[in-house]
């Protein structure tokens, strides 16, 4: 009996050590990872060979699952692909300052994408209302002066002509950020198209994959930067002499009130410039890229908005009735990822799909993974997830789905992207500028993949004719 019992304790305690063990081990960064740890150059991190980090984060989540760990240099990091995973991540607010520093030479240090605590809680909040939907409204005229300038431009080409889509979504955005959230307009596209030739300079190598410039950082980088950052100054210094004789409706109106130091005001103009224009033009870019190659969806968004408008302009009273064309926006959000990815940071151990990820690790999350996952998006016995199909967006699809699949925009801690309605308003009033005029098409002969660095682009120019209706 007392052997028994013996044996009985034994068999306790071996069982005791054993669930010890293993749960040290389940929560333990020590135990094997769900993808052996991968090192890449750390002057690659945002570079465009091969993408760079967001591409190689998305290849290591389509290799290994919804969860990853990986090491760039000495910076161990994790990242999460998947609606349940993102959930568990949902209520952090703060970014990890490493993985965005390389902007911090073009935006400067006192940009909000490397804002915390309480200032970033302050920027965000303060800076999100000028793009809040009902602030919107004020939009529309301005936004349609740009759209119909564009197509006075159009109606100047000889017929057929063969157009640089992305080089002038670039140029009309830029004019309409400007006049929008800065008041400020100019007639001569060359201020225009000098910006985007600084963007291009100043951000060589973050966004147009400049290998040289990785290397050397460039004179003309410095130079490019100094000329970009210029322009905001002009900008500015032109609202605070003429924002009396105007309403102070203005994203710049906003910020100027804020009582931020000169430095931070400028960062933050800086800052918001770029982040509305190079994401939203490239948008539009794909957007008209899609509606090009789908010519049936072409004619169904066209229909709708004769249906809906009735020759009339959008308005935010008409905008949530264009229901399909909110579909084929949000099929060209996912399917070309246009930010691929966002990140958070703790400063607390965080438990991740029953890991303990350690205080202060950065974990990516990998928006280009979760939107084009197969496990959400494949259309049963139709089509792969990488398709372009705005079925996927009709109501019963969406329900079936859970809510962070599809969260283009980001999610966490209330740090959503501060300009997405604004983003889908520019979209759906230019395209219904456009497509009430032309049937746009794709020059024959081209072939267009995506290239990920911080956005996502096309590899090369795409080329499209607007021919008249
Ligand atoms: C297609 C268009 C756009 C896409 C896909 C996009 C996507 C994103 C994403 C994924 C983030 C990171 C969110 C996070 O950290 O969780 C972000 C942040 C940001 N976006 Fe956008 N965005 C777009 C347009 C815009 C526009 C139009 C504006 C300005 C009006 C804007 C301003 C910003 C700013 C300032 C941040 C940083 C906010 C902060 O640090 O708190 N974006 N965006």
């Amino acid at each position: 009996m007392s052997i028994a019992l013996l044996l009985l304790s034994a068999g306790v305690v071996i069982l005791l050590v054993f669930l010890i063990i293993f749960r040290v081990n389940r929560n333990s960064t020590e135990q094997p990872l769900p993808g052996p740890p991968h090192v890449i150059n750390e002057m690659d991190v945002f570079s465009k060979r091969g993408g760079g980090m967001p591409k190689f984060v998305i290849e290591l989540h389509q290799k290994y699952g919804p969860i990853v760990f990986f090491t760039i240099g000495n910076l161990k990091m994790v990242s999460i692909g998947s609606p349940e995973l993102y959930k568990e991540h949902q209520h952090l607010f703060d970014r990890p300052v490493e993985l965005f520093i390389i902007l911090v030479e073009v935006l400067g240090k006192g940009t909000i994408q490397i804002a915390n605590g309480e200032r970033g809680k302050f920027l965000h909040k303060s800076l999100s209302r000028p793009f809040s939907f009902p602030e919107c409204k004020n939009y529309y005229p301005m936004l349609r002066k740009i759209g119909n300038s564009f197509v006075n431009k159009l109606e100047t080409l000889p017929k057929h002509s063969h157009v640089p889509l992305l080089e002038n979504m670039l140029i009309l955005i830029i004019k309409e950020v400007l006049l929008v959230a800065f008041g400020y307009e100019f007639d001569d596209e060359d201020i225009a198209r000098k910006q985007l030739q600084n963007y291009k300079d100043a951000f060589g190598d973050v966004f147009y994959g400049d290998e040289e410039a990785v290397k050397t950082k460039d004179e003309n980088m410095y130079k490019g930067i100094v000329r970009y950052r210029q322009l905001l100054i002009d900008v500015l210094n032109n609202r605070l002499k003429t924002r009396h004789m105007d309403s102070n409706t203005h994203f710049v109106d906003v910020l100027l009130d804020l009582g931020l130091d000169k430095d931070e005001e400028l960062d933050n103009a800086v800052s918001f410039f770029t982040a509305a224009f190079h994401t939203t033009a490239h948008l539009l870019t794909w957007l008209l890229y899609y509606l090009g190659e789908f010519q049936h969806i072409q004619d169904k968004v066209r229909l709708e908005l004769d249906n809906v408008l009735k020759g009339a302009d959008v308005s935010n009273d008409n905008l949530q009735q264009l229901t399909y064309l909110h579909q084929v926006i949000d099929e060209t959000l996912r399917t070309s990822f246009v930010a691929p990815f966002a990140a958070r940071v703790s400063d607390v151990d965080v438990q991740l799909g029953g890991y303990t990820v350690p205080a202060n690790t950065p974990v990516v999350h990998c928006l280009g993974h979760s939107l084009t996952d197969p496990k959400y998006w494949s259309n049963p016995g139709t089509l792969p997830s990488t398709e372009f199909d705005p079925e996927r967006f009709s109501e019963e699809h969406c329900k079936n789905r859970p809510a962070l699949s599809f969260a283009p925009f980001g999610f966490a801690g209330k740090r959503i992207c501060p300009g997405y309605r604004f983003a889908y308003v520019v979209a759906i009033v230019l395209v219904s500028i456009i497509l009430r005029k032309y049937r746009v098409k794709l020059v024959d002969g081209q072939d267009i993949r995506k290239v990920i660095g911080l956005v996502t682009k096309p590899t090369d120019e795409i080329w499209v004719i607007f021919e008249d209706l």
